[in-house]
């Protein structure tokens, strides 16, 4: 089968600075890709160019059969198939939680209000968050927005999920509901990137683990390789101070959550 998403010799500068180089990355339908890497070595700068936030150098990026540096993509399409969440939520602090969800479906898709609503109720209801409906973000917690968010962008019907370190700004108890989310959507098939720094979700969620270090793609492996037999001394000495991870039990089999 085709790769959904497939960068190839890809390039990314900041003035001076190679940030990405020579990234070759296929994604299939399905697949739950988690990206690790020391700070700074360009995994959110990966995400964010894949929805054309940043703009890229050189090399090929293609989306579901399209080349998407080509001239006149339309960016603004790409992000309603490709939905992204960040550390920070960005919930309208002045609209319900039902109106920041339903803002996409009908102001950007012009769909079916009633049809939109239904989907906004189902995945509320998914995230356990329904007695949120009519409630400000200001009134939520940290985790609760978050989980707000994910389905915000999930109400796209995206074909792809991007998650930038989404629980990194999160109190550790809230760190679990929110990763319980991103699980299910594994569980159900869906195309997942995932960036993060909660190595046993990294575990337990990935079918794959690319490793980073300095805008390259070092390593490309299951987590039960990745985990336990790393390939780059790089890897070695970036896993060091997880080492805690190896020893888990194996969960990639049942995809079962297996927080520390
Ligand atoms: N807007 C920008 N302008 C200039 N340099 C940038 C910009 N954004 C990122 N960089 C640089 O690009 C490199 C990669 O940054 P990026 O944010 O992708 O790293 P990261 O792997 O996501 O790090 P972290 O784990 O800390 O989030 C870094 O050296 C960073 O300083
Ligand atoms: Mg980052």
């Amino acid at each position: 089968m085709n790769a959904l998403i497939e960068f190839k010799g890809f390039n990314k500068f900041f003035g001076e600075q190679q940030v990405l180089n020579g990234i070759d990355l296929q994604v299939k339908t399905g697949e739950v890709i988690v990206i690790l890497g020391p700070s700074g070595c360009g995994k959110s700068t990966l995400l964010r160019c894949l929805i054309g936030l940043e703009v890229a150098h050189s090399g090929s990026l293609n989306f579901a059969g399209r080349e998407l540096l080509d001239k006149g993509t339309d960016w603004r399409e790409v992000r309603q198939q490709i939905g992204m969440v960040f550390q920070s939520y960005h919930l309208f602090p002045h609209m319900n939680v039902l109106d920041n969800l339903l803002l996409g479906p009908l102001k950007v898709q012009k769909r079916d209000r009633r049809e939109a609503r239904d989907q906004a109720e189902a995945l509320l209801a998914r995230v356990g968050l329904s007695d949120k409906r009519d409630a400000f973000p200001r009134q939520l917690s940290g985790g609760q927005q978050q989980r707000i968010a994910i389905v915000r962008s999930l109400c796209m019907n995206p074909q792809v999920m991007l998650f930038d370190e989404v629980t990194a700004a999160l109190d550790p108890e809230m760190v679990k509901e929110v990763l319980e989310v991103i699980q299910g959507l594994a569980r159900d098939g869906m195309t997942l990137l995932i960036v993060t720094h909660e190595m046993a979700f990294a575990r337990a969620v990935a079918d794959r683990i690319v490793f980073m270090d300095g805008g390259r793609i070092l390593e490309q492996n299951p987590p039960e390789i990745f985990f336990t037999n790393p390939q780059t001394a790089r890897a070695q000495q970036f896993l060091e101070k997880f080492s805690y991870v190896a020893a888990l039990p194996q969960t990639t089999q049942t995809k079962e959550l297996e927080l520390l």
